[in-house]
């Protein structure tokens, strides 16, 4: 065990000791108490859906000063971890649309969404471009919240409910697990609702643009031109790389709002795992301070981050010869920065804007983290925001 893993100290246990109730007796050797009781909980975690649990987890008895603070960050690492999940039949852009109106009803939220054509006729063409060949129609669904004198702050997620790459169809391999494209709008949904259940003094804007990325006849092609919301053309080098496309109209329809600040989760792109491995989000921001502030609530809440550069140099690897820039390009070096320099031309101007590009992921089990679904860069942000907007 790694001394320093204040959220591992007692993750194993939920699984190893017999169920009942367990008290600390000393917990001076613990490096973080409450971390500590954190990492039991996530411990405890088990997606019930389609099986029973083998066993009950033990359980750890948290004092209420630390239950608090903790509950809804248990509550909202496993609404993530079961979203992501449950497989696309039962989570496509429709459920995840009931998700965003669930959490609507909780806490009096206004829920809107478009859907199908109704995409084309308020404009959001990438969205439908990407989501047209399923059977299930796209949809971009908007949550807001709060009152109009607070500060306004824009929450994107993709919501890709299945990505087999589209016509440029992936691999077996590489589309396996790609029920979990829709990692990004999950973590989004979750900020969403720990952002309202803590009443911070915003006016929030959730928006999950929510497709399947399949194949049909009218499926978007290779080389298509789609003049996106913002009115730049983009043209299509790689259907696979749709995220940025459904991203990209959202977030124009976020700027629009004239938001503080934009946040965007995204199970981006396979290059940000090769850089930095599954367990670290990468982390893009368009200022140098809100990048530090972001990343040291990261480790301030043992959920880290690693930034990566916007570096423009690179921006000419999307160039198009037709269009003012394509989705994709012949290289695949720097492709997480690449996604993100893509998503920047959307952000105007003096905009605040940060973005995450995260795995949502567990390949195996681990004390804490489960296989499977997992939130990453959740509790950082959100102990980013709660410092920014309580001052
Ligand atoms: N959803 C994938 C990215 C991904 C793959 C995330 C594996 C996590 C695990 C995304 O839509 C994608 O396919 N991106 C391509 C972009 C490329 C075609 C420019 C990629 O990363 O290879
Ligand atoms: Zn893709
Ligand atoms: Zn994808």
């Amino acid at each position: 065990m790694d001394p320093n893993d204040a959220l591992g100290a007692l993750a194993g246990l939920p699984k190893q000791l017999p169920e009942a109730v367990y008290h600390l007796a000393d917990e001076g050797v613990l490096a973080d108490r409450r971390q500590a009781a954190l990492g039991w909980a996530l411990g405890a975690y088990e997606f019930t859906r389609y099986r029973k649990a083998k066993r009950g987890p033990a359980q750890l008895a948290i004092p209420g000063d630390d239950l608090r603070v903790l509950a809804p960050l248990i509550t909202a690492t496993a609404q993530v971890r079961d979203l992501v999940n449950t497989p696309t039949e039962d989570m496509g852009p429709k459920q995840l649309a009931d998700a965003i109106k669930q959490l609507g009803k909780t806490y009096k939220g206004k829920v809107r969404e478009w859907v199908g054509d109704e995409l084309l006729k308020a404009n959001f063409p990438t969205i439908h471009a990407v989501g047209r060949a399923s059977h299930r129609a796209p949809r971009l669904i908007e949550l807001t919240w709060g009152k109009a004198s607070h500060p306004k702050l824009v929450v994107v997620g993709k919501g890709v409910c299945f990505d087999t790459g589209g016509l440029d169809l992936k691999p077996s391999d590489g589309m396996r697990w790609m029920k979990k494209d829709m990692g990004g709008a999950a973590h989004a949904i979750a900020l969403a609702g720990l952002i309202m259940q803590a009443k911070l003094p915003v006016q929030l804007i959730l928006l999950v643009p929510a497709v399947e990325n399949a194949v049909a006849g009218n499926a978007m092609r290779p080389g298509e031109v789609i003049t996106t919301r913002a009115g730049l053309t983009v043209e299509v080098d790689n259907t696979d790389a749709e995220g940025r496309l459904v991203l990209c109209d959202a977030m124009a329809y976020g700027a629009e709002q004239k938001p503080e600040l934009i946040v965007d989760f995204a199970t981006l792109t396979g290059a940000a795992r090769v850089a930095l491995g599954p367990d670290l989000p990468a982390l893009f921001a368009n200022a140098d301070a809100l990048a530090d502030d972001v990343l040291a609530a990261g480790r301030a809440v043992n959920d880290p981050l690693w930034r990566l550069p916007l570096w423009r140099p690179y921006r000419k690897m999307l160039d198009s010869y037709i269009a003012d820039f394509a989705n994709a390009g012949a290289s695949r070096h720097a492709g997480a920065i690449t996604a993100a320099l893509y998503l920047e031309r959307f952000v105007p101007e003096g905009l605040p804007w940060v973005h995450l590009d995260t795995y949502a992921w567990n390949d195996g089990d681990r004390p804490g983290r489960p296989r499977g679904g997992e939130a990453m860069g959740l509790r950082a942000l959100f102990g980013y925001l709660q410092l920014r907007f309580k001052g």
